[in-house]
């Protein structure tokens, strides 16, 4: 049986979820975050230490305001609302990405980051303002200003990721096989699972499914 450490989840399907079922991408947005919940608290549950949560990409900034709005709104009251309760959990939470947002937001995250930092049960990591291909320019930057002898491991303690393990686990929900400028370098050995099911529609069942498949995968890293 595989251990498992480390998932990391792309959440999509909030937006045609929400226009299938309640005429509106907005409301898959909000659907889609008590899948969040749930997914803490099954992770919990399974003893899992870290969990990535892809929230919003570089990317999506291209969508119309009024949803970036929303998302956001969804978020800051989450935080609001949940912060608590999650720190009660033991839930450290971090943000990967670029933190450039309105400087009351930028209050919330640092916030919540430093409420959370000693817990220990799980480590969320929440993808906000996040790309790959930006996070690896960084690294490259970062480091050509030092005189040091790159690494693969020295390597990714330039990344946002850094003192976590590469996710175990990748799963993409909404029917859609690709990578969205997601965790490009940590990726490279995680086992991938694309799931039909729109975010929203996705139980904790369809979870365990997926993690007791993961765990009898045969995984080679090369070897035979
Ligand atoms: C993913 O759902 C959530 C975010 C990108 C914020 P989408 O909003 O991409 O949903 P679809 O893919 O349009 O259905
Ligand atoms: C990926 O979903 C980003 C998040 C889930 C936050 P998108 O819906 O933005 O991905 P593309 O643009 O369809 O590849
Ligand atoms: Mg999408």
């Amino acid at each position: 049986m595989n251990p498992l450490r480390h998932v990391a989840i792309i959440m999509d399907g909030n937006g045609r979820w929400g226009l299938k079922f309640k005429n509106s991408r907005n409301a898959g947005h909000k659907a889609g975050l008590k899948t969040v919940e749930k997914i803490i608290k099954v992770s919990i549950k399974k003893k899992i230490r870290f969990l990535t949560l892809y929230a919003f990409s570089t990317e999506n900034w291209k969508r119309p305001k009024k949803e970036i709005k929303y998302l956001f709104n969804l978020l800051e009251n989450f935080l609001l609302n949940r912060l608590e309760d999650l720190n009660k959990q033991d839930i450290k939470l971090k943000i990967i990405g670029k933190k450039n947002f309105s400087k009351k937001f930028n209050k919330l995250l640092n916030f919540s980051e430093r409420k959370t930092s000693n817990n220990t049960t799980l480590q969320i990591n929440l993808a906000l303002n996040y790309g790959s291909k930006f996070e690896l320019i960084n690294a490259f930057k970062q480091i050509s200003k030092k005189k040091i002898v790159v690494n693969e491991k020295n390597f990714s303690e330039f990344l946002q990721t850094r003192n976590i393990p590469d996710p175990d686990l990748l799963i993409r929900t909404g029917n859609t096989n690709r990578l969205s400028n997601f965790l490009l370098w940590q990726l490279a050995y995680s086992e991938i699972f694309f799931e039909k099911k729109l975010w929203p529609s996705f139980t904790e069942r369809d979870y365990n499914k997926i993690i007791e498949k993961y765990k009898k995968i045969k995984r080679n890293f090369g070897k035979i």
